[in-house]
C-alpha cells in the first residue's frame, strides 16, 4: 500500500513551523503527504508566506484544513489556549474518523499528530491506523511530564511550602539539576483540576500507545534524556534540527523558507546591515508568551542602560494586562532611537544568521532555541511558562550556552546579564555554543544521528500498513 501520512500540528506558530519542515522533508523523501490545519491559521499562512506556491512543486503533496471551532472574530490569544484546544478537539476527533475510516485515495497508512492530540492516538488504535507522536516541546522538559505520575505519587507536585530554590529530587538524570523554580508548572496548587497538568498527563500516557515519537533534537544535545525517554517509548526518532535537516536535503540549500503566521518585516534586516559584527542583541518572546507592563519596561530599561544595541519583536499582543499601545512603543523607541529598532514580526532564522547579532534575549521556546544553537548565538534566558522552564535551566547549567534570568527582573540585573552575554562571558558561551551547532551540523549531514533517524522513520512509515 502506498505509504500516506496525515500531519496534524498544534494550532500555533512553533508546532505549525516544525510539521511543515518535517511535511517537506517527507515529500522530498516521496511519501504521500496531507497536512491538516485549521481553517484560521491556513488563510494567515496564506497571506504571509509562500507555502501555497512552495508546496505546489510536491505532487504528492495536500492541505486539509478544518476549523477550530471558534467563531471568526475570537480573538484566539495565548491566554485563551485552553480554549482553544477544547474547541478544536471537538471538530478533529469526528474529522480523524471519517477521514481514517472513509475512502481516502490513497488512504491514509500513518498519522503524526501533536504530543498533546492524546485523542488521535486513541482513534488511530480504534480504527486500526498506525500513530507516531511528534512532541514539539523540548525533550527536557518531556522527560519531566514523563516523570509526572511518580512526583504525584511521592506527593512531590504540588509543592508544599513556597521555597522555589528546593530540589525535585525523583527527576532521575536531574537530581541536582531541577529546582522547583524550573519546573514546568511551577505555581501548581491542585493536579487534578489544573488544565494543562492533566493535559500533560493525557500525553505521556497516549506516548506508549503511539507506534514512535518524533522528537525536534539531536543525540549530541540530549543523548542522556533520549536514552532515558526510550525507556517509555523504544521507538523514539531523534530528527533535528529540522530545519538544518530539511536546509541541508534541499538541493538548493535555501535557509527553510517561512512558516510565519504574521507579516516579517524585512526592515529589520537593512537595520541590521548597517551595524557592526556581532554588536546587536536579538530580543523575542516568541509567539504566544506575554509581559506584564513593568515587566516590559524593566527590560527595555535594562537594555538601554547596557548600552548595547537592540533588535526587540514586539508582537501587539505581547502586554499581558493592557492593551498594546503602539504610541507607547514609539515613544519608547524615540527615546533610543541610534540603538534600538522594534517591529512587531521579525524574520527570525534570517536575522539570528545575520553577522551584526552578538547574541539573543529568548523566552527560551524550543525552536528559538533549537535556531540559536544552530546560528551559534548564546542567549538569555526570560523563561515564562510550562518547557520554557526547564530549557532554560539546561541552557544555562547542562549545554552552558547561555544565562538564565529565571524570575529577576529587575532593570539592573537585565543590564548585567547583558554586558555579561555580549561582552563579559562572551568567548566562554559562544565556545560552548560553537561547539554544539557543529554537532548539529555534522547530526543532520549524511550518516549523522539525525539524519540517520529520519532515514528509519521514513522506512518505518513505509512499512506500517493498516
Ligand atoms: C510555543 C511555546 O511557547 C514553547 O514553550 C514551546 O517550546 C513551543 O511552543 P513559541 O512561543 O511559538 O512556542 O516559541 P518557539 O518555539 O520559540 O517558536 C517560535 C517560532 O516563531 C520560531 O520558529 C521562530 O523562528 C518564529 N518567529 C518568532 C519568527 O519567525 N519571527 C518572530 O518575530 C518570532
Amino acid at each position: 500500500m502506498c505509504p500516506h501520512v496525515l500531519l496534524f500540528p498544534l494550532p500555533i506558530q512553533s508546532p505549525i513551523n516544525s510539521m511543515l519542515q518535517l511535511a517537506e522533508l517527507f515529500c522530498l523523501a516521496g511519501l504521500q503527504v496531507t497536512f491538516l490545519n485549521t481553517n484560521h491559521n491556513q488563510q494567515l499562512l496564506y497571506r504571509h508566506t509562500n507555502v501555497e506556491s512552495r508546496f505546489k512543486q510536491y505532487s504528492k503533496f495536500q492541505f486539509r484544513t478544518i476549523s477550530d471551532g471558534l467563531p471568526k472574530d475570537h480573538p484566539r490569544s495565548s491566554l485563551l489556549f485552553g480554549e482553544l484546544i477544547t474547541s478544536l478537539q471537538a471538530v478533529a476527533e469526528p474529522f480523524l474518523r471519517e477521514i481514517l475510516l472513509g475512502v481516502t485515495e490513497p488512504a491514509v497508512t500513518c498519522v503524526i499528530p501533536d504530543g498533546l492530540f492524546y485523542y488521535a492516538v486513541d482513534i488511530c488504535n480504534e480504527v486500526g491506523v498506525s500513530v507516531i507522536s511528534f512532541d514539539t516541546i523540548s525533550p527536557c522538559c518531556l522527560w519531566v511530564y514523563l516523570c509526572f505520575p511518580k512526583l504525584i505519587q511521592n506527593g512531590d507536585i504540588p509543592f508544599k511550602g513556597n521555597d522555589l530554590d528546593v530540589l525535585i529530587e525523583n527527576v532521575p538524570g536531574m537530581e541536582d539539576l531541577l529546582r522547583r523554580r524550573d519546573f514546568p508548572f511551577y505555581r501548581l496548587t491542585n493536579c487534578a483540576t489544573d488544565l494543562y497538568c492533566q493535559l500533560a498527563l493525557k500525553e505521556i500516557q497516549s506516548i506508549p500507545r503511539s507506534h514512535g515519537l518524533i522528537l525536534n533534537t539531536f543525540e549530541d544535545l540530549d543523548g542522556p534524556l533520549l536514552s532515558l525517554i526510550r525507556s517509555h517509548c523504544p521507538q523514539t526518532y531523534a530528527v533535528g534540527p529540522l530545519h538544518l535537516q530539511l536546509k541541508t536535503r534541499l538541493a538548493d540549500k535555501r535557509m527553510s523558507s517561512s512558516n510565519s503566521l504574521w507579516e516579517e518585516d524585512h526592515s529589520s534586516i537593512q537595520w541590521l546591515d548597517a551595524q557592526p559584527t556581532e554588536s546587536v542583541i536579538y530580543v523575542s518572546f516568541g509567539s504566544l508568551a506575554t509581559l506584564t507592563k513593568k515587566e516590559m519596561l524593566e527590560f527595555w530599561h535594562g537594555l538601554v542602560n547596557s548600552g548595547i544595541r537592540f533588535l526587540w519583536v514586539m508582537r501587539s499582543d505581547l502586554l499581558r494586562e493592557e492593551e498594546f499601545s503602539h504610541q507607547f512603543v514609539k515613544e519608547l523607541a524615540a527615546g533610543c532611537k541610534e540603538r534600538a529598532y522594534i517591529v512587531s514580526w521579525a524574520p527570525q532564522e534570517k536575522v539570528l544568521s545575520h553577522p551584526a547579532i552578538g547574541g539573543f534575549l529568548t523566552h527560551s521556546g524550543w525552536n528559538s532555541t533549537m535556531e540559536s544553537i544552530v546560528e551559534r548565538k548564546p542567549m538569555i534566558c526570560w523563561a515564562v511558562y510550562v518547557d520554557q522552564r526547564v530549557t532554560s535551566r539546561f541552557v544555562g547549567e547542562v549545554w552552558k550556552i547561555g544565562l538564565d534570568m529565571k524570575d529577576i527582573c529587575d532593570r539592573d540585573n537585565i543590564e548585567k546579564v547583558v554586558k555579561d552575554l555580549m561582552v563579559t562571558n562572551k568567548e566562554k558561551l559562544k565556545k560552548s555554543v560553537d561547539k554544539l551547532s557543529m554537532l548539529a551540523e555534522i547530526s543532520v549531514g549524511e550518516g549523522g544521528s539525525s539524519y540517520n533517524a529520519f532515514e528509519y522513520l521514513v522506512d518505518d512509515i513505509k512499512k506500517l500498513g493498516r
